[in-house]
């Protein structure tokens, strides 16, 4: 497992404040950190984005990253309730700009915003919005996905309760996807989720590291699928 060497500084933008770290690969990942007070988004994160990959999804390269306590105290971090541990991290994309439809028009994957918008209801992600579509060198990225599933604090009977209610309300910026997405790649995409194979699913439930905040939840995560 990879593990943050040096604090570089603070996103700008994010709730959860994401932390911009260079880490043990000598690569720059911007870091979400283990807050008690979202205790399903770490496990959210890694769960979107590997079933992200099963659907080919463009997703900037990601881990879980492991913060130590001396890392953290040697950084302006150690003022924050923030906890060592695990955290999720995804690639620096340094000139990536946030979504418009001026960039997004010369974007040589704009045919997979049909993709995303499925994906969304899939995963149940009402937080998609012009900054969690990044465009870098002419290519649309997904990133944040701490909300998916009904949320950062969800529990089983949130997700059986949302599991019968189907219809997701969609938020203006999901609509604006809708609008750029073709119809038939909107339907290609269902029939490939519904395509995907149990033992894919199942795979993607081994793959969670089973230490940490994620061994806790290692059982109740079976309650997504
Ligand atoms: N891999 C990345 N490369 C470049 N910029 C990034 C990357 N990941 C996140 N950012 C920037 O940092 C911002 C915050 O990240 P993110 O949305 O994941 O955090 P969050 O705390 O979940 O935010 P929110 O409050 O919107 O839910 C993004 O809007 C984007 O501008
Ligand atoms: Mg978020």
């Amino acid at each position: 497992m990879i593990h943050a060497i040096k604090h570089i500084k603070q996103m700008r933008k994010g709730r959860t404040e994401p932390q911009l770290m260079k880490c043990s690969n000598q690569k720059i990942y911007v870091v979400k950190p283990l807050n008690l007070m979202y205790k399903r988004s770490l496990v959210n994160e890694y769960i979107s984005y590997r079933l992200g990959n099963l659907l080919n999804l463009p997703l900037p390269e990601y881990n879980i990253i492991t913060i130590s306590r001396s890392v953290l105290m040697a950084s302006p971090l150690s003022e924050k309730n923030f906890r060592p541990g695990l955290w999720f991290g995804t690639i620096y994309k340094r000139n990536a700009k946030g979504f418009t439809a001026d960039l997004a028009i010369s974007c040589k994957n704009l045919d997979q915003l049909a993709s995303m918008f499925i994906f969304d209801v899939w995963i149940h992600n009402r937080d998609r919005h012009k900054d969690h579509v990044l465009i870098d060198k002419n290519k649309l990225f997904l990133i944040d996905h701490d909300k998916a599933f009904t949320g950062r604090n969800w529990n089983g009977e949130k997700l059986i309760q949302q599991s019968r209610n189907a219809n997701m309300k969609v938020n203006s910026h999901h609509k604006y996807l809708l609008h750029y997405s073709d119809k038939m790649n909107l339907y290609r995409e269902i029939d490939r989720i519904s395509k995907l194979k149990v033992t894919e699913l199942q795979k993607v439930i081994h793959s969670i590291p089973k230490v940490g905040v994620l061994l806790k939840m290692i059982k109740e995560v079976y309650y997504i699928f």
